[in-house]
């Protein structure tokens, strides 16, 4: 039978810009929202899912076997965010949950904060602002601080998605850059638009000047950026990783700039999240590191948060939810 809007109880994991929120109260649900100053714990998030009908979550909850064996009453989890590697999927789908998410409306903003940190990276920005906190802008030296320029370099794009393709765009219309890329399979809109070239990892890795990662964290791709993989690399090349800090190693990624083996690197995400204030990364001239912020917009996160409460509306008013990560979920209820 079909719930009517007064009886759904939508739980809200955190504080998430209001406009989503306020379009599911306007639909006249229950909406709780979680609004202690941290995270709920494991036990907790099961605690309140057990007396909701729905999740409003993102990234950073666990929504692995154990929670949805233990909430398997859920009619739908809304994830606010692009990537879902924090959900088991594959329980979900077997169990019947649909879930949702928050792709396209943020490919922008992530894009340009993997530009950014290319750019950042390349001229060691981050470290010579240090410089200045620390007092030492003290006379000029022309041979300190120079960083690499990116003009008629080669981009390799590691997961040629949405946010890779705004990326290559980026780069190519700034700095002329000749895009190549790797992908589970031909992005012939690339091609067309952008000359982009589609190699081998080796290829990528041998080639490119700077590396941008675009992928989701799956099993095939955990680990990949590691000491084989950057001794690969050119000693001048920067990896920029703005999707999940688990595709590298972080170990090895600091060795291998410590020993020159690569030139530089931006990082929008780590391994772990958050990374300690101690990290050895964070003192190195050549590295810029932000705390996970790619869709942090205010017009972005609105979007997001529409997006995510839309795809709970929807499923309550016609049984669909327009942003799907597994819509074989939606035949199994
Ligand atoms: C952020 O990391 C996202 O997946 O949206």
């Amino acid at each position: 039978m079909k719930k009517r809007p007064g009886d759904i109880k939508i739980l809200v994991t955190r504080i998430f810009p209001e406009t989503g929120i306020e379009l599911m109260r306007k639909e006249g649900f229950i909406v709780t929202v979680w609004e202690e100053d941290r995270p709920m714990t494991q036990a907790e998030l099961i605690e309140r899912s057990l007396d909701s009908d729905a999740l409003y979550c993102t990234v950073t909850e666990n929504i692995d076997s154990h929670f949805l064996g233990k909430c398997s009453h859920l009619d739908i989890i809304s994830q606010f965010a692009v990537g879902y590697d924090n959900i088991d999927i594959e329980e979900a789908t077997r169990l019947g949950i649909p879930v949702g998410f928050t792709p396209d409306v943020l490919s922008d903003a992530t894009a340009d904060v993997a530009f950014g940190l290319m750019i950042a990276a390349s001229r060691k920005m981050f470290y010579l602002h240090k410089t200045i906190l620390r007092g030492s802008w003290d006379y000029f030296r022309p041979k300190a601080g120079l960083g690499i320029e990116l003009k008629d370099k080669t981009l390799g794009i590691f997961g040629l998605g949405r946010i890779g393709m705004e990326m290559a765009k980026r780069c190519r219309g700034a700095y002329n850059m000749r895009i190549i890329y790797c992908n589970r399979h031909p992005n012939e809109t690339a091609e067309k638009l952008l000359g982009a070239r589609l190699v081998t990892m080796d290829g990528l890795l041998k080639s490119s000047d700077v590396i941008s990662v675009h992928c989701t964290l799956s099993d095939e791709t955990k680990g990949l950026f590691d000491r084989h993989a950057f001794k690969k690399m050119k000693s001048t090349a920067i990896f920029v990783n703005t999707s999940r800090g688990a595709v590298h190693n972080e170990h090895d990624l600091a060795e291998a700039l410590r020993k020159g083996i690569i030139w530089g690197a931006g990082l929008d995400v780590t391994n772990p999240e958050p990374m300690k204030p101690d990290n050895p990364l964070l003192d190195m001239d050549n590295v810029a590191v932000l705390p996970h912020i790619g869709s942090a917009t205010l017009e972005t996160r609105n979007k997001m948060s529409r997006m995510a409460a839309n795809n709970i509306i929807e499923y309550y008013k016609n049984g669909r939810v327009p942003n799907i990560i597994n819509p074989v979920a939606l035949d199994r209820r």
